[in-house]
Order: C-alpha cells, then sequence, then structure tokens
C-alpha cells in the first residue's frame, strides 16, 4: 500500500461520492452503471456501495453488492489506473467480507480480465460455472465465482 485509504460505506446522502464512483465506473467499465444506477442501488435496503478515499478524499476506488437471505452479488468492483497495484482493490475486499462473513457471495467477471481474476483467486472466490455471452460490448463470456467460508484457499 503506497498511500492511507480509508474506506466508507455510503449513504443517500453521499451524492458527490456517489458521482465520483460513476464517473469512475464509466472510465474503468464498458456499459458500466449511470449515476442515477448508483443512486438507485444505494436507496436499496440490502445493497453496499464502499469507496476509497485518499488523504485528499478522493475516491480511488469503490465495490458494489447487494445481498438477500444468506447470499449476496459482487456487482462491481473498479481502481482508478493511477492508483492500481496499490492494494485499494485487497481493501475493499476485505472490508466487505468482514462485513458479509458467513454469506456465499458470488461474482461474474469476464474470462479475459485476468487483474480482476487473479484478485478474486487471492481472496480465495472458486470458479463455478461460465455464463456464455454474459457481456455486451464486447460479447463476452463470464466466468461465475463463488466465495464461502469453506472455500477458504
Ligand atoms: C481489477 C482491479 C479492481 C484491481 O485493483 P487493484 O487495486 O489494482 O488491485 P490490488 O492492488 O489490490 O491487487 C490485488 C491482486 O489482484 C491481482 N492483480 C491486480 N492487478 C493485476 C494485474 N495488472 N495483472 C495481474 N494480476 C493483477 C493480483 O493477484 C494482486 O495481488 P498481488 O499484488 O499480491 O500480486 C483493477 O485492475 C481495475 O479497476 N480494473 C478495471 C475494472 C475491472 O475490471 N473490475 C472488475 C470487474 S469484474
Amino acid at each position: 500500500m503506497m498511500q492511507k485509504i480509508n474506506i466508507k460505506k455510503l449513504c443517500e446522502s453521499d451524492i458527490d461520492l456517489l458521482k465520483s464512483c460513476a464517473e469512475l465506473e464509466n472510465i474503468c467499465i464498458s456499459d458500466g452503471w449511470s449515476y442515477q444506477s448508483f443512486l438507485s442501488e444505494i436507496k436499496k435496503q440490502n445493497s453496499y456501495i464502499l469507496v476509497a478515499l485518499n488523504q485528499e478524499n478522493q475516491v480511488t476506488g469503490f465495490l458494489t453488492a447487494s445481498y438477500v437471505l444468506d447470499t449476496a452479488d459482487l456487482t462491481n468492483i473498479a481502481v482508478a489506473s493511477e492508483f492500481r497495484n496499490q492494494g485499494i482493490a485487497s481493501e475493499l475486499l476485505k472490508f466487505l467480507l468482514q462485513e458479509l462473513k458467513n454469506y456465499h457471495i458470488f461474482l461474474e467477471v469476464r474470462i479475459s480480465n485476468i487483474p480482476a481474476i487473479n484478485l478474486y483467486q487471492k481472496f480465495c472466490f472458486k470458479q463455478v460455472g461460465i455464463r456464455k455471452r454474459f457481456y455486451q460490448n464486447p460479447i463476452e463470456d463470464a466466468i461465475l465465482m463463488q466465495y464461502g467460508e469453506e472455500n477458504l484457499c
């Protein structure tokens, strides 16, 4: 970790931070969520939007997830390119796994996205399936991965 970061769980009143997440999403992810999508997500009872703030209170990365009963979906994670490889995504994931202890957590990832696949494997997510043509722009299969306490690697 090259600089100190603080993980914050957002709420509806964090308008500027939600806008920063949408900006980062648009830069990092094709077909990503709009600001309106972040806003409707944060209004749900069962959702998480976590941001990683640096000492200047800049959003360096974010993670989104939702949960129901004992199952959760990690819907997105992104770190601004200038802050990558400094352990920020790892800090966001650690925070989520601590919050959602005992949940079965699922996610999809493009089969070509080696940095993200390596990140998830490092945290003991396991491949449990393939979703054919899951992504658009460009069309690509997704690997479905699962984390559960019993998966520990
Ligand atoms: C994937 C992403 C979130 C990783 O963020 P990050 O803050 O750079 O990740 P970390 O520094 O915490 O790295 C943790 C692990 O991820 C893996 N990893 C990260 N970047 C990698 C790269 N460029 N190549 C290969 N593995 C990589 C490594 O296993 C790394 O562990 P190590 O440092 O012990 O080798 C970031 O590259 C990103 O925002 N990508 C674009 C958005 C995206 O694809 N999101 C995933 C959608 S499913």
